[in-house]
């Protein structure tokens, strides 16, 4: 057994858990972050050890926790869930597509707990959206949603990812969200991870659309202060400085798998060499607090320079870790979005050279695993 930490090390309490209780989605977006190999029914955790795991994030000391998937509401002991999160006092947020969600069943869900939805939405148009979601009839679906949480009183954001294809609309998706009564909004331009990766090239925008949306999203801020707070994700392949990825490795966040393993990020199974324990074998505090993988690029020990020397490291921490594997070859070495990276350079031109050129065609994820039942 490893020896005990010393008091100074112990690191302060996750603020929120984000459990992934199924890969499952009847949406098939081609910038999903979801993992190229996505866990089957079968393999999923049951409803006693989502339970179990709850306990644990509470006595851990965790605040929030965020429900999601794939598409969360597809597990029918979601309100069993809730229920025991909001009896351990934590704040409960369900992210869904808004997908099959009916005015019962969300009735039934904010009864149980739920203190707050996060809905995606793909454009503000029917015809994008539901190109973009594979799936006909979605965006309407989303908007009955949104309608029947201002009836409900549950407390709305909306979430729209951005890229090439709807970039001149965020204005209009803006006018949305007022119009639904959403009292946040995330403007999101597409993180590339998991299977968006695949749609990169698809999905780039340019320098000139990026610029646009900015001005945007600054002029609605400004405008609408006090009425609907709007946060904005900029486009990692473009910036100067990278992301706080997840606030840090291991400072802020938990994710866990459907399966039960325990993340830093949703993807870090993409860093081959690291072992995530599951929720199966260890605690969760045992594990936030001791496992290897957690420990690995927490806090500021592992940086290589120029991290290491730099003003900025307790700032973005070194950047994702992910993000470096996935355009330098390492995960231990500074996210190249920073222009401090020797690998910077060749990601604007990539981004430069992609937004340019025609978009390929979608690739669309097959949704449901190989071998799974059907929901
Ligand atoms: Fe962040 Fe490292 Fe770049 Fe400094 S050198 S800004 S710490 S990524
Ligand atoms: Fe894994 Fe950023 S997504 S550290």
């Amino acid at each position: 057994m490893a020896p005990p930490l010393r008091a100074e090390r112990v690191p302060a309490p996750p603020l929120a858990v984000l459990l992934e209780l199924t890969h499952r989605c009847p949406l098939s977006c081609p910038y999903c972050s979801n993992p190229l190999q996505l866990v089957g029914l079968r393999d999923e955790l049951a409803t006693a050890d989502w339970l179990r795991v709850l306990g644990e994030a509470a006595e851990l000391g965790v605040l929030q926790v965020h429900f999601s998937g794939g598409e969360p509401t597809l597990r029918k002991d979601l309100p069993e869930l809730l229920q025991h999160a909001r009896s351990l006092g934590l704040y409960c947020n369900l992210i869904t597509s808004g997908v099959g969600v009916e005015r019962e069943r969300l009735l039934a869900l904010q009864q149980a707990g739920l203190d707050h939805l996060q809905l995606s939405i793909q454009d503000s148009e029917e015809r994008g959206a539901d190109r973009i979601a594979g799936y006909a009839g979605s965006h309407r679906r989303k908007l009955a949603l949104a309608r029947w949480c201002g009836e409900l009183g549950l407390p709305l954001t909306l979430n729209a990812v951005v890229h090439r294809h709807n970039a001149e609309r965020v204005a209009a998706m803006i006018e949305l969200a007022l119009d639904l009564g959403a009292g946040r909004l995330e403007v999101a331009h597409t993180q590339y991870y998991g299977w968006g990766l695949k749609n990169r090239a698809a999905l780039m925008p340019t320098r000139a659309q990026l610029d646009a949306v900015t001005a945007v999203v600054e002029d609605a801020r400004l405008r609408l202060r006090g009425t609907l707070t709007i946060d904005y994700v900029t486009p990692d392949y473009y910036a100067r400085r990278p992301k706080a990825c997840m606030g840090g490795w291991a400072q802020r966040f938990v994710n866990i798998t459907p399966e039960g393993k325990v993340l830093p990020c949703h993807a870090a199974e993409t860093i081959a060499e690291l072992h995530f324990d599951s929720v199966r074998e260890r605690g969760l505090g045992e594990i936030w607090r001791e496992s290897d993988a957690f420990q690995r690029y927490r806090g500021t020990d592992w940086m290589p320079e120029p991290c290491r020397g730099c003003e900025r490291r307790e700032i973005d921490w070194g950047g994702c870790r992910c993000q470096a594997l996935a355009l330098s070859g390492r995960a231990d070495t500074l996210d190249p979005v920073c222009d401090r990276s020797p690998d910077h350079a060749a990601v604007r031109e990539l981004a430069e050279r992609e937004s340019q050129a025609p978009a390929p065609e979608f690739v669309y994820r097959k949704i449901r695993p190989a071998g799974n039942r059907a929901p």
